[in-house]
């Protein structure tokens, strides 16, 4: 079994750079990671009606989400329980069932299996269908969004996303009617390992005026100010970054919603217009974050640009490749020229031929490449930007550091991270949930910060 500790030094800041090429760290992953936590599956959306149903994957797992016919979603393996076909290789569609393409088992939309051909024939009576339904799979959903895990021992979605939820109700609820994906989702490979982008949405907003300086200039918007790291942007007033426990997180650029992008009118104007009723809704404090630009990733593997509207779940294929999926956000009730608005400026900037989107595939491919050497992975890498500049504030829940510039949400993804792989189950990270925060040690930063001492 491998040492998490070795893997992640969580008071150092540091990790070993096999994690991102390692066979055996991959292998541990698919069943610590993958086979415990809650990982996204679909959007309401796509599952309106009796019957409709979606094929994903959690992790390497194949997965068909339907919508069965007493009206609850249902999650199961999409692997036959026969010879292990994959029962159905539509993306989506509506069905009252199943059929194998191999030998013909019929199952339902919940899984069970209903028919085999020439049952009396070849079986002689002696099968015991009740015995053959596919593997089901937990399902949950949270404010539409639905995800699925392998572990029953796992708390629930709600719980599982904790102080995470607070800061996803801010557009999941946001003026009322929350928000939705567009699809069908775009897809691409790219030969990286799927933390490399995952930690790139939870907390690097210091890449963004370099790795996109070209890009940020082109689209004019207001961070054009931010290429090539320019001096004059007050870096520390511009926003924060937060982690919360389970190693969600995201950096927030106050009222930044719209600066990648020059022109989006529309967008704009539905965003202003819906601050009073987020306040009312929720609160000044989330009313504050409505309009503003966040980089964020749900762990393990979900990630997302609120602003952009573009929604991400890095698919692994083994240590060293992703399947990237990308869906466009919009607010369910904003009008048709803001969603049209969005919809095109996501795709131009995120989407599989997007601007930065290629900006970010270089340094995601090259960030593993490097590592798998036999000399290079055995050293290690940093995230210790702004340690102790980080801590419990009065109005964020979770860890909130200085500037949307840091690693804070790095290092809570990490610490996370070594926490899951460690564990023997649910029961162990349960324990420490007490001393979650424990690494960062900076316990009144925001108390003398916010008193001026600082
Ligand atoms: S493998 Fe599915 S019916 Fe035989
Ligand atoms: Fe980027």
């Amino acid at each position: 079994m491998l040492d998490a500790k070795e893997l992640v030094d969580t008071k150092n800041s540091t990790q070993a750079k096999k994690i991102f090429g390692d066979r055996e760290v991959y292998e541990q992953e698919l069943e610590r990671i993958f086979g415990r936590c809650w990982l996204f599956l679909a959007h309401e959306c796509q599952l309106e009606k009796t019957g409709d149903f979606v094929t994903t994957t959690m992790a390497e797992d194949p997965i068909i989400v339907t919508r069965h016919k007493d009206g609850s979603l249902q999650a199961f393996i999409n692997s036959c329980t026969h010879r292990g076909n994959k029962v159905c290789t539509a993306e989506t569609g509506n069905s009252k069932s199943f059929v194998c393409n191999y030998h013909g088992w019929v199952f339902a939309t919940d899984g069970s299996l209903v028919d085999v051909p020439l049952k009396e024939r070849c079986y002689h009576g002696d099968i015991d269908q009740s015995q053959l339904g596919l593997p089901k799979v937990r399902v949950e959903s949270y404010r539409g969004f639905v995800f699925g895990c392998f572990d029953d021992n796992a708390p629930s979605l709600e719980e599982y996303l904790g102080d995470w939820g607070w800061y996803l109700d801010t557009w999941m609820v946001g003026a009322g009617e929350g928000m939705e994906l567009v699809g069908p989702a775009m897809k691409s490979t790219l030969q990286c390992n799927w933390k490399v982008p995952a930690e790139n949405f939870v907390g690097d907003a210091y890449h963004v005026g370099w790795t996109h300086a070209a890009a940020l200039e082109v689209l004019g918007g207001e961070l054009a100010g931010l290429a090539g790291n320019s001096a004059e942007m007050p870096y520390d007033d511009l926003g924060i970054q937060v982690t919360t426990r389970h190693g969600h997180g995201f950096g927030v650029i106050h009222h930044a919603a719209s600066s990648i992008h020059a022109k989006r009118e529309a967008y704009d104007k539905y965003l202003q217009a819906s601050i009073p009723k987020v306040a009312e809704n929720l609160g000044q404090a989330r009313a504050d974050l409505f309009d503003g630009h966040w980089n964020c990733t749900t762990f393990p593997n979900c990630s997302f640009l609120y602003g952009t509207n573009i929604f991400k779940i890095w698919h692994p294929r083994g240590p060293n490749e992703i399947e990237v999926w990308s869906y466009v956000l919009v607010h369910k009730d904003m009008d048709e020229a803001a969603k049209k608005e969005v919809v095109k400026q996501a795709v131009r900037s995120f989407g599989t031929a997007g601007t930065l989107e290629s900006d970010d595939g270089d340094n995601m491919v090259n960030a593993t490449t490097a590592n798998k050497g036999a000399k290079a992975r055995k050293n290690r890498m940093s995230s210790t930007m702004a340690q102790g500049h980080e801590g419990p504030h009065p109005v964020y829940p979770g860890i909130v550091g200085s500037s949307f510039i840091g690693e804070t949400s790095y290092r809570g993804f990490y610490r996370f991270y070594q926490e899951v792989m460690a564990a023997q189950s649910w029961d162990d990270i349960r324990e420490n949930n007490d001393s979650w925060d424990d690494i960062f040690d900076n316990k009144d930063y925001w108390k003398n910060k916010l008193a001026g001492d600082q």
